[in-house]
């Protein structure tokens, strides 16, 4: 088995990208949508024939939004947006001077038209999303891919479909009201950490352990309490306490960990959160874009009181726009093969889709930007230590912060 890394941002930041396959791979679609009919479909081989079509998915949306928002076509068509970021990454346009212009196989009689391939992906997942919420039987999807949905081998991929149709309905400006309660997108990301990122989380942190104590932990946005769960069950001498602003999320987490003294679970804002403990660790994970740049900047100074003399500040989350970091760590780790990189390059489009629903929606604040994120960090005297993929696509990372100078420890 591969030994567990994180690298040192300085070693990424050094390396040298050689070919950036996972920037230019326009072929890449058309293999993959050929070899799906000439391999046997495997687990795998059919998860990757769900990405293809994720990315048809989304392409059909995207016309959708066009075609919704043609009033708007000046502003929605800036080629600095999150929308013409998206269109630019599913190979649907060119930037020319400021602007993005929809490549002319979309555009017929004044239409915005998606090709015949891309719609039947998207009804393929629309219906896929409908089995997946109903369980109806008569689905016309076929025994495979109904197997694979009742066995929770594609919740957080069709939750997440069923999340980004709903930019559908984006227009220019506005905010989309959330069709979901919180505990919808805390369950998403519980689906995500049992099925991806929770064995990485449990490497991590005793990667943590080897130099640093860890017996004080505060778990900010916690949850359902997945990471407590797996901190608490690996780590006998850790103690918990677990920050939760959503009551309904926080009563049920009190719940489950009602008979474990070693966790405390508050319901309120991490803002009015004070406390007379230092902590050693202090998890961030899938919790930043809930705040604003100001809020973040105040959160970094609240941590910094809280924080003990070499602790460490660990975040997981997800970036659109950072595929040369992501190359540079790819070729660090020895992640090099060809199933790699096509995993990475399907994750690396959705994400693009993913910022624009957390600018979108209104539960959000803004999505978050690496760039932005670590002149906070360093106005506020952190600085990135280490950073591995959380899950084998290179969709999130954790990201591991010390105060600047402690890095040493
Ligand atoms: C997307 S969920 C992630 C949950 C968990 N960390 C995980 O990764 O599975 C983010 C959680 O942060 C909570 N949250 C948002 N703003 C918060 C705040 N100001 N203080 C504490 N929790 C907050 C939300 O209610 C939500 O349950």
């Amino acid at each position: 088995m591969k030994q567990f890394q994180a690298i040192p941002l300085q070693t990424i930041e050094k390396s040298v990208i050689t070919k950036n396959f996972l920037k230019d791979s326009r072929s890449l679609e058309g293999f993959i949508g050929v070899l799906r009919h000439i391999i046997p479909m495997t687990l795998s081989s059919r998860k990757l024939a769900f990405y293809n079509m994720f990315l048809d998915f989304l392409r059909v949306i995207c016309l959708k939004i066009i075609s919704n928002n043609q009033k708007q076509r000046q502003e929605l068509m800036v080629s600095d947006s999150d929308f013409a970021h998206l269109l630019l990454q599913l190979d649907m346009a060119t930037a020319i001077d400021n602007r993005v212009v929809l490549h002319s196989k979309y555009c017929e009689a004044k239409q915005f038209r998606p090709l015949k391939k891309q719609l039947c992906h998207y009804q393929f997942i629309v219906q896929l999303i409908a089995y997946y919420k109903h369980n109806d039987s008569q689905a016309p999807i076929g025994n495979a891919w109904k197997k694979m949905i009742r066995e929770k081998k594609l919740d957080y991929e069709i939750r997440l479909c069923e999340t980004l149709i709903n930019l559908e309905k984006f227009e220019v400006g506005k905010k989309i009201k959330s069709p979901f309660s919180e505990s919808y997108y805390t369950g998403s990301g519980e689906n995500a950490f049992n099925n991806y990122t929770k064995q990485e989380f449990i490497n991590y942190v005793t990667l943590i352990g080897e130099t640093t104590a860890l017996k004080n932990v505060l778990d900010i946005g916690c949850g359902f309490g997945n990471y407590i769960d797996a901190l608490t069950v690996n780590n006998p001498a850790i103690s918990v306490t677990g920050i939760e602003l959503n009551p309904e999320v926080a009563a049920s987490t009190k719940q489950k960990f009602k008979d474990n003294g070693r966790v405390t679970i508050v319901n309120n804002s991490i803002f009015n959160y004070q406390s007379n403990d230092k902590f050693d660790l202090i998890l961030l994970n899938y919790v930043l874009f809930y705040f604003t740049h100001d809020e973040k900047v105040r959160l970094f100074k609240h941590l910094n009181s809280m924080l003990s003399e070499g602790g460490r500040i660990l975040v997981c989350q997800y970036y659109s726009g950072i595929e040369n970091m992501k190359v540079s760590l790819s070729s660090i780790l020895g992640d090099t093969s060809l199933s790699k990189k096509i995993e990475i390059y399907y994750a690396n489009k959705i994400s693009y889709a993913n910022t624009l629903w957390n600018n979108t929606v209104d539960v959000f604040k803004e999505a978050e930007r690496f760039d932005k994120f670590c002149d906070i960090l360093s106005s506020k005297g952190f600085s990135i230590y280490r950073i591995c993929p959380a899950d084998r696509f290179y969709y999130s990372f954790f990201i591991e912060i010390t105060r600047q100078g402690e890095q040493s420890q």
